[in-house]
């Protein structure tokens, strides 16, 4: 397994609408690891897409168990996912491995239902609300060449430096 460099904010490559994976061979899964492996070297990442680490085909992985009082389906490899079902929207704070030195308050959907495969290529079903719900949200726009920076609702209001990424 590899750690993996991550493309950042304003790399054009991050732009790329991503294709879905065909192919649920050893390849993948290797492939699969090193997204998984990259993510956990990271500053405590609740979500990575594949698309970050110039890989452009459908895969995120998310992850929010370690976040307190969080409702959540643990640690889920997402190939091909899809939404189908949006319901009701909130604003929350969102940041993201290629973007660094920023987070902002995004608009999302609050529940989502999601179809996705899992490694193996066998069909995943879920209904997701609130923090989940916005990962996934996020994951997925990186999938279609979208980041949070898009998103925000006023960029001289809803962007925040940090100093520290956790
Ligand atoms: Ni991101």
């Amino acid at each position: 397994m590899a750690v993996l460099e991550i493309l950042r904010y304003p790399d054009e490559r991050l732009r790329q609408v991503s294709r879905p994976v065909e192919q649920f061979d050893a390849a993948l899964q290797a492939r699969i690891d090193d997204l998984e492996e990259t993510r956990r070297a990271g500053p405590g990442a609740v979500g990575i897409a594949a698309p970050q680490v110039a890989w452009f085909e459908r895969v995120v992985i998310v992850d929010v168990s370690g976040r307190r009082k969080t409702r959540n389906h643990g640690h889920l490899i997402l190939v091909n996912p899809e939404i189908t079902e949006w319901e009701g929207f909130g604003i929350g704070r969102e940041g993201c491995l290629s973007v660094p030195d920023y987070t902002g308050n995004v608009v999302r959907a609050e529940r989502v239902h999601l179809q996705a495969l899992d490694r193996e290529g066998n069909p995943l079903s879920f209904d997701m609300e609130g923090f989940e719900a916005r990962a996934v949200q996020h994951e997925l726009d990186h999938l279609d060449g979208l980041l949070f920076l898009d998103r925000l609702v006023s960029r001289r209001q809803d962007l925040f430096q940090r100093k520290n990424y956790e």
